[in-house]
């Protein structure tokens, strides 16, 4: 399909989503495809942040862990976040750092199944996923006297052949990053947790980049453990508290090794020895960030005002179409770059990789400054990230022209956008 710009904002005037963009506070000019590393500013949060920290803490001062019902926000934005991953009430809770989480639920898993089965003493990862999810894997094994295998899942013959490949007798325990940070490629929940339990062992989900932009439902696939990220797709903030989410079936048996008093069953009883709180509540460690929290359930509503035009199914629907024109448009103007995300939309979640023969992360520091934010992940991707609560279809026209410009007039050689900053 050749687009026209005109197409394009004919395509946003009839976009029913079209009106949420309004409930964020966007640079004029810059054209933000980063949403999937941080998620731009909810238009509700100064005022929130302002009523929390002036009059919650200023005025009511310690009282509003009870007057304000602050020891419940963990749970409340949690039930919200549970309507987008297809969790039940009071299964889901935020609280501390992803990585935090993954170590909770990793080691949780990894007892789980061994209680099962004792020979089974291997955790199996991909290699190339989000490296906090290995670094913690990593650390979980060395504790626990368990391993650590690294695998490449081969989707050549099907998904379900490639992780059949990948498990064996030994394995307790899957750790898998639904979509990849890098590449952008989706993996079908149900049918990997269907085959990870054919073979015997636990399946923990790390729904980072899912949450907030495609269709999860951790029920209908099952699932034993699941985390993600607040401040991408969830839209929370900076350093946004991360959720993390347990089945049902396992709340009376799972133990989670960061026993801080918070997760105890009675904190305020300050006994000495500890007794877990029931079910998810035991993954809490300690007090919870209420400004965080607050900002964070700001970033949920946004995503959750999507629900009277179609929710989440409304939002994916508009972000493969974004996703797949980027694709079409950079194919047809930028042919030196090459599109490391699948080509198929049923495969890819809200977010396009490019590579090429270019300087990839020249390249993004080129576009930042002609108002185009992507970002940059080693060693050679230059990734974009679609957020459907806000880029609209005329942004993906406009960014793929200047990515053109930038190519064809070889601004990226420019000494200064070689200049690596920490962050990238
Ligand atoms: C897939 C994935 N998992 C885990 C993390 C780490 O999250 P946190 O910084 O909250 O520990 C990230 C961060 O970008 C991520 O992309």
């Amino acid at each position: 399909m050749r687009w026209t710009r005109q197409a394009c904002v004919a395509l946003d005037a009839d976009d029913v989503l079209g009106e949420l963009r309004g409930l964020f506070i966007l640079p004029e000019g810059r054209i933000y495809l980063d949403g999937n590393s941080l998620g731009p500013l909810p238009a509700a949060v100064p005022g929130v942040l302002q009523r929390v920290a002036t009059q919650e803490w200023g005025e009511d001062l310690i009282s509003s862990w009870n007057t304000h019902e602050w020891l419940q926000l963990p749970q409340r934005v949690g039930d919200k976040i549970a309507r987008l991953v297809g969790a039940g009430p009071g299964e889901l809770i935020v609280t501390d750092s992803t990585s935090i989480n993954l170590a909770k639920v990793v080691s949780a898993a990894l007892s789980l199944a061994r209680d099962r089965s004792p020979h089974r003493t291997e955790i199996v990862s991909e290699r190339t996923n989000f490296p906090s999810d290995l670094y913690v894997a990593e650390g979980v094994v060395h504790m626990a006297g368990a391993s650590l295998r690294l695998v490449h899942l081969d989707p050549a013959g099907g998904i379900s052949a490639a992780v059949s490949d990948v498990v064996s007798d030994d394995t307790a325990v899957v750790l898998l990053t639904q979509v990849d940070y890098r590449t952008g490629r989706m993996l079908d929940l149900a049918e990997v947790t269907a085959a990870v339990h054919r073979s015997g062992a636990l399946m923990v989900w790390d729904l980072a980049h899912s949450a907030g932009a495609v269709p999860v439902d951790l029920h209908a696939a099952d699932a034993d453990f699941a985390v993600g990220c607040g401040y991408k797709y969830l839209n929370g903030g900076p350093g946004a508290p991360s959720f993390v989410w347990m089945h049902p079936r396992w709340a009376a048996a799972a133990r989670q090794p960061l026993q801080g008093w918070l997760g105890h069953e009675q904190p305020f009883a300050f006994d000495a020895g500890y007794r877990p709180a029931p079910g998810i509540l035991g993954f809490q460690a300690g007090t919870p960030p209420i400004l965080s929290l607050a900002a964070l359930e700001c970033g949920v509503d946004t995503v959750l005002a999507a629900e009277p035009f179609g929710g989440v199914a409304a939002l994916r629907a508009k972000s493969t179409a974004l996703t797949s024109m980027f694709i079409d448009l950079v194919d047809e103007r930028c042919p030196i770059l090459r599109t490391v995300s699948p080509r198929s939309a049923a495969e890819r979640g809200s977010q396009v990789a490019l590579t090429g023969d270019v300087d990839a992360y020249a390249l993004v520091q080129a576009l930042v400054d002609r108002g185009v934010t992507g970002d940059f992940r080693a060693p050679e991707v230059a990734r974009f990230g679609f957020a459907p609560l806000y880029i609209r279809f005329v942004d993906v026209w406009d960014a793929v022209d200047r990515l053109a410009e930038v190519i064809d007039s070889e601004a990226w050689r420019e000494p200064r956008f070689a200049q690596r900053a920490p962050v990238t």
